[in-house]
């Protein structure tokens, strides 16, 4: 019980998730990546293709993205990308959720990915049938799930949401009285709870990467950075968010750092976001949080193991051969792009 908010989970046994060995990656002489960049810069024009990469992907393909006219962003605006920008393609370096929203979105193009295999474990927590299950037996909540799912269960929903949009979206629905389901990330569902009060049950999924956060190891590294902000991906456990300076999206968390006046960073989310906080922020102090400590297993590393599956050189696979490409059938895609439009819709009145 947390500002007097009681956190209810769903009685349900969700799959166990097989966590893949982080891959061992070959370290390219300069050369030889210099002219696999262009080979690639040369594809995505010949092919009328863009490249949008998530934020936790390595920072070659971050860079390279926006290089050649892409985007670099989290997933809210990795979604928003595809359906604005004029490329044939879509080649979506991040994990297949990511790559199947895109499609859904934008069913006439082609989406590929470096490595279809790059799953999630919040998707890989919330298998439709027992999803669709517990929502018939909630007939009366409306459901929300995060955008980390697959495209059944986006389809099964009435709202879907990216941790960038998810409190305001549950604020609106909080004002009309609601009920909700939602599902997969407990952590995050729990906090927007914490700061809404809705009534909510929770889908007891989450992020192998953000479970791994240790609390009394941050507070032992808060003690040695007295001044550091501590910023927060929502997706990580209570005694960790409850340390935070700011939670929010990856975008929110590169915000923080550009605006606010500390000088050194504690950050608890996928060190793939240093990238990108290094370019805009050169001059800031960035601290991976802890995932050693007690309970650390070998996966501890804050390295989103599926982002990981991203490469130069599978990306320049996929653009040479079309392999790797993102199938979703029409009627799944048509059912499952109205919860998704629903949220980009109720982002752009935000705006207003
Ligand atoms: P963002 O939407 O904040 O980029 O997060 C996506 C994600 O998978 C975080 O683990
Ligand atoms: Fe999924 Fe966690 Fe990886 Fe994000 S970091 S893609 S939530 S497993």
């Amino acid at each position: 019980m947390k500002n007097g908010v009681r956190e209810v989970l769903a009685e349900v046994t969700i799959p166990q998730v097989k966590i893949p060995a982080h891959p061992v990656k070959r370290v390219l002489p300069a050369a030889e990546t210099e002219a696999l960049k262009e080979r690639i810069k040369t594809m995505l024009q010949e092919k009328n293709a863009a490249l949008v990469a998530h934020y936790y992907t390595e920072g070659v393909l971050q860079d390279l993205a926006e290089e050649t006219g892409g985007c670099v962003a989290d997933s809210l605006e990795m979604a928003r990308f595809g359906t604005q920008h004029p490329a044939e393609t879509l080649v979506v370096a991040g994990v297949r959720f990511m790559g199947e929203t895109s499609k859904i979105l934008n069913i006439e193009k082609r989406v590929l990915m470096p490595d279809l295999a790059a799953t999630c474990s919040l998707d890989e927590n919330c298998p439709i049938d027992l999803f669709s299950d517990f929502c018939d037996q909630h007939p009366d909540h409306t459901v929300v799930v995060y955008a980390n799912t697959s495209a059944e269960v986006k389809a099964r929903s009435h709202w879907v949401v990216t941790s960038g949009i998810a409190l305001p979206v549950i604020k609106h629905l909080a004002d009309k009285g609601e009920k909700i389901l939602w599902g997969p990330d407990r952590h995050l569902g729990r906090y927007v709870q914490q700061q809404t009060g809705i009534e909510m049950i929770l889908w007891p999924g989450s992020c192998v990467v953000h479970e791994e956060f240790k609390a009394d190891a941050l507070r032992t590294m808060r003690s040695l950075h007295p001044k550091a902000a501590v910023l927060v991906h929502p997706e990580s456990p209570q005694e960790v968010v409850d340390q935070a300076d700011v939670v929010g999206s990856t975008t929110a968390l590169i915000q923080a750092v550009q605006n606010m006046a500390n000088k050194e960073f504690i950050v608890a989310t996928d060190a793939g976001i240093f990238n990108k906080m290094r370019q805009l922020s050169p001059d800031k102090v960035l601290l991976s949080a802890p995932t050693g400590g007690d309970g650390a297993t070998c996966e501890s590393c804050a390295r989103c193991p599926w982002m990981e599956m991203n490469s130069l050189e599978k990306l320049a696979h996929v653009l040479e051969t079309g392999e790797g490409e993102i199938q979703v059938a029409p009627g799944l895609a048509a059912q499952a792009k109205i919860p998704i439009e629903r949220m980009l819709a109720f982002a752009e009145t935000l705006k207003k």
